[in-house]
């Protein structure tokens, strides 16, 4: 992989670079088409990458389908798929890790520990391997999108990140390998998770500002939902994901809900404009 990318380099071509855990999908595709754009090669990773699931998590059941990602990545024409061995990546001895200090620790992190060190960890590895001009990430994890964009800054890497909009199923629910995991009863109650959002741009445009409420107004419709439990739904600061008491700057509408097993996250942007607040689902 390295040789390759450092030939594309050599010949002064600008490589994109998609980290994914395979079990593709149109959100990851979506990432494909925005690399295509000003990118090339376009280079796709598949790697489920141990360092990111908890103990009690699924990485022995995350939905592996490499003959199928291997079609739908040719169908999208991509250039190279790199799919490295866990030993390949982690050698015996390996003893490296990335810990993004702070942002890393609430929220996905808080429920999850260890899981962004790992996500740091392998990102840092791909981004190494493969030196791309460009690397492409989904607002879906934005959280994830945050503390490797800090990473980035911090350690003067010459990738750009690039952060890429959710695609979402008809009927509003974020796109996910996850999803897979839904009985079809829960995949019905899932949606609740884009109309909470949907609750929360509604007040926000009729001039609602309080963090609170707003949270109040999503919680109160997930609670319409029984299949729903929810682990968090917090409005934070889109730099500090620090929670904040009103929406006067760029912030953030998390929310991560468990339906049996399976847990699934979603968010909204919230971005002062001229005409307000503008809110992207
Ligand atoms: P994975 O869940 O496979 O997602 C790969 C990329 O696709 C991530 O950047 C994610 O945000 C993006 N993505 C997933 N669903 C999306 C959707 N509905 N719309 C837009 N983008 C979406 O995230 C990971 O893998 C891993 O943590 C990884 C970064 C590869 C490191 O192991």
């Amino acid at each position: 992989m390295k040789q390759v990318a450092r030939q594309a380099r050599s010949e002064g071509r600008l490589t994109g670079l998609v980290p994914t855990m395979g079990a593709l999908h149109a959100g990851h595709l979506s990432l494909i088409e925005a690399a295509r754009r000003d990118s090339n090669p376009v280079i796709v990773s598949v790697f489920v990458n141990p360092k990111q699931f908890g103990p009690a998590e699924d990485y022995k059941k995350y939905p592996r389908d490499m003959e199928g990602d291997r079609r739908k990545l040719e169908a999208a024409r991509v250039d190279v798929l790199f799919a490295p061995s866990v030993e390949e990546m982690y050698p015996a001895g390996f003893r490296t890790a990335v810990n993004v200090e702070g942002l890393a620790d609430r929220l996905e992190g808080k429920i999850r520990p260890g899981h962004f060190r790992g996500v740091a960890t392998v990102v840092l590895k791909l981004l190494e391997v493969v030196a791309p001009r460009f690397a492409y990430f989904g607002r879906k994890d934005a959280q994830q999108a945050r503390i490797i964009r800090q990473m980035a800054s911090d350690l003067a890497l010459d990738s750009e990140i690039v952060v890429c909009p959710i695609v979402r199923d008809p009927d509003g629910l974020a796109l996910s390998s996850r999803n897979a995991y839904l009985s079809p009863g829960e995949r019905k109650a899932a949606t609740v998770l884009y109309r909470s959002l949907l609750r929360a741009r509604g007040s926000i445009e009729l001039g609602e500002r309080d963090s609170m409420r707003i949270v109040a107004m999503m919680r109160q419709e997930l609670a319409a939902e029984p299949l729903a439990s929810v682990d968090y739904v917090e409005i934070v600061d889109a730099d500090s994901f620090e929670p904040i008491v009103r929406l006067t700057r760029s912030s953030l509408a998390l929310l991560a809900v468990r339906f049996g097993a399976t847990r699934l996250i979603d968010n909204m942007q919230m971005e002062i404009a001229e005409s307000g607040i503008r809110c992207t689902i």
